[in-house]
Formats: C-alpha cells, sequence, structure tokens
C-alpha cells in the first residue's frame, strides 16, 4: 500500500528526512516511532502528497507522490497534529464542510455512518468548542475517514489527551485496525506503538530499523532471570554463583530489607531457570520468588536514538 524508495526532505540546507526506504502492506498498522524534531510529520507530508520530496519517491496506494500527488491525497485520511475544527458549528457541519470541499457524493449518509461509529451520534447537534480534547479528537479521525480513504496517517493522535480520552482513541485505532485499514501511526509513545502496530520504524531522519515490537526487543535486550532471595547473603554465594556454566553474568542488589535481587543472564532462560533456582537452593539461599524480566521496548528506543545521535555527532555533522 505505501512503497518508498529512497525518500528525503530538505528544507534549504537542513535534512529533515533521509533516504527513507519503507514498505507498508495493505492492512498493516506501521508506527513511526521518534523524538521530537525526528522527521515523523515531514514523512507523513511526504507520503502524502502535501510536499515535494526532494530526494527519491513513494507510491501510495498505488500513486506517486511526485506525479500524481492529488491522486494520493483523495487516497489517503490524515490526522494532523492540530486538527483544525470549526469551534461554532456542531458535529455534522463540521463534516458536511470538509465533505462538500472534497466534493463527496452520498455526504449525509456517510456522515450518519461515520458519526455513529465514533459513537458520536448523538452529541450531532452540540456545538464543538463545548466537548472535550478526546471528543474533538474523535471528530477529527471522524473528519480523515469521512471518505473512506485506503490508508490512514495518524499524526500523534494521543498526544495531549487525559488517559481516558487517549484510551478511547487507541480502542477507535484498534477498530479501525480489526477492520482492516492500513494505518501509519505517528508517535513517540512507545507503549501506544508496541500495542497497536504490527511493526515499527525508528526514525531519527533516517529510518534506523524496521521490525515488529517483539523482534527489536528480543535482538536488543537480553532477557533477565529475577531471582530475590531473603537472608543470609554472603560473598562466598556470590562467588559460586558467578561459576555456575549456565550463568553468563549476573548483577546483585540488596532490596531494601534483609535480602537481595539477582538479576541474572542465563544461557537459554527457558532450560536453565530451574538448574538455577535448584543450585541456588542446593547453596543454601532462600528463594522468595523467581520471574522473568521482558526487556522493555523502551530501551531498545533509547538504545538505537542515542547511538544515531552519537554516530552524528561524532561524524561532525551538525
Ligand atoms: N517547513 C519547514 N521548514 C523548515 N524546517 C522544517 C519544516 N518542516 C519541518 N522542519 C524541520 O524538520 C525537522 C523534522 O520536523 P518534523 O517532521 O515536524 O518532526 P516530528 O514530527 O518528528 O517532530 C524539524 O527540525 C523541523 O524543524
Ligand atoms: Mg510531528
Amino acid at each position: 500500500m505505501i512503497r518508498a524508495q529512497g525518500l528525503g526532505r530538505t528544507f534549504g540546507r537542513f535534512v529533515a528526512v533521509e533516504s527513507l526506504d519503507l514498505d507498508v502492506a495493505e492492512g498493516e498498522v506501521f508506527g513511526l516511532l521518534g523524538p521530537n524534531g525526528a522527521g515523523k510529520t515531514t514523512t507523513v507530508r511526504l507520503l502524502t502528497g502535501v510536499i515535494e520530496p526532494t530526494s527519491g519517491t513513494a507510491t501510495v496506494a498505488g500513486h506517486s507522490v511526485r506525479d500524481a500527488p492529488e491522486k494520493v491525497r483523495a487516497q489517503v485520511g490524515i490526522l494532523t497534529e492540530t486538527p483544525g475544527l470549526y469551534v461554532r458549528l456542531d458535529a455534522v457541519e463540521n463534516l458536511r464542510f470538509f465533505g462538500e470541499l472534497a466534493e463527496l457524493s452520498g455526504l449525509e449518509r456517510r456522515i450518519q455512518e461515520v458519526l455513529s461509529r465514533l459513537d458520536l451520534w448523538h452529541r450531532r447537534r452540540e456545538p464543538v468548542g463545548g466537548w472535550s480534547k478526546g471528543m474533538r479528537q474523535r471528530l477529527a479521525i471522524a473528519r480523515a475517514v469521512l471518505h473512506a480513504p485506503k490508508v490512514l496517517f495518524l499524526d500523534e493522535p494521543t498526544s495531549g489527551l487525559d488517559p481516558e480520552a487517549a484510551r478511547s482513541v487507541r480502542a477507535l485505532v484498534s477498530e479501525l485496525r480489526a477492520e482492516g485499514c492500513t494505518i501509519v501511526l505517528c508517535t513517540h509513545n512507545l507503549d501506544e506503538a508496541e500495542r497497536l502496530c504490527d511493526r515499527i520504524g525508528i526514525l531519527k531522519t533516517r529510518l534506523l530499523r524496521t521490525d515488529t515490537p517483539a523482534r527489536l526487543r528480543r535482538e536488543f535486550a537480553e532477557p533477565r532471570t529475577v531471582v530475590r532471595l531473603g537472608a543470609p547473603w554472603t560473598e562466598d554465594l556470590e562467588a559460586r554463583i558467578a561459576a555456575w556454566p549456565f550463568v553468563r553474568s549476573f548483577a546483585s542488589a540488596a532490596d531494601g530489607g534483609e535480602g537481595r535481587t539477582l538479576r541474572v543472564a542465563l544461557a537459554a532462560p527457558d532450560l536453565d531457570t530451574p538448574a538455577l533456582v535448584r543450585a541456588l537452593v542446593e547453596a543454601g539461599a532462600s528463594v522468595r520468588s523467581v520471574a522473568d524480566e521482558t526487556p522493555s521496548l523502551e530501551r531498545v528506543y533509547l538504545d538505537l536514538v542515542g547511538a544515531a545521535h552519537d554516530d552524528a555527532a561524532g561524524g561532525g555533522a551538525s
């Protein structure tokens, strides 16, 4: 549904997005994750035919963003970071305004359909200026999907929303996903990206990595087995643990009380955890609990973005 090849955009001498290669399949939810200024919004503008690339090209829903940006725009829906709604108009009037601008046919029926879907139909006669931010965001999404676009671009759809409103917007994205909508979701919220996206691209001017959330995690963060031990803790025990063949490395820390918390990197966590527990018990330790520590995607992200920063600084680029 989306294919970008060497896509780039500069503003004067400033490089906002550089040599972006990207393939997004129909029905896929693709997350563009990156810190502020990473080029997420610029990428959305490039892929929706709003601005022209300065290098490379892309096709979206079968149309080239260079040669047929107006055809691309007709096939995509965009939720921008600051969606403009008319606060004095009600929901129906807002959608009618945008629908007429786009010369949509069957508009009134479509408006009813979309507002019902987004659970806003019963509030349709109220000026949206009096609505909560969350409801306005739902209406902005209604506007983005009004023409039943093939691809939906959501630029930071939950930023600035309270947790309740953010949850309702996420639920909505999940529903759209279940209906087979192709979605590009920009966010700097890792948790959100992980929950909603099939694949994540980590962007910082360049696309640093693209993969499934699970694979990003597995590749970059080594799993740990966390064992909480009761007293006593001896240096002798510490030395013995270090010598066990299945222990690749470990860290131990006082847990505030009498006990100790061990974080152990095992050669093969699934196989070696029972052996670790057995060895600890035989060595006289009192095992209080054992848990797998799931490596956080946040770590992966910070490592990647941090490394990109170091590269840029090391290479002398501005
Ligand atoms: N029209 C523009 N003119 C000049 N610089 C721009 C323009 N649009 C974006 N930029 C710059 O490009 C970089 C990427 O911006 P943006 O795509 O908005 O990032 P993000 O959405 O990831 O926060 C920023 O440094 C921004 O200042
Ligand atoms: Mg942005």
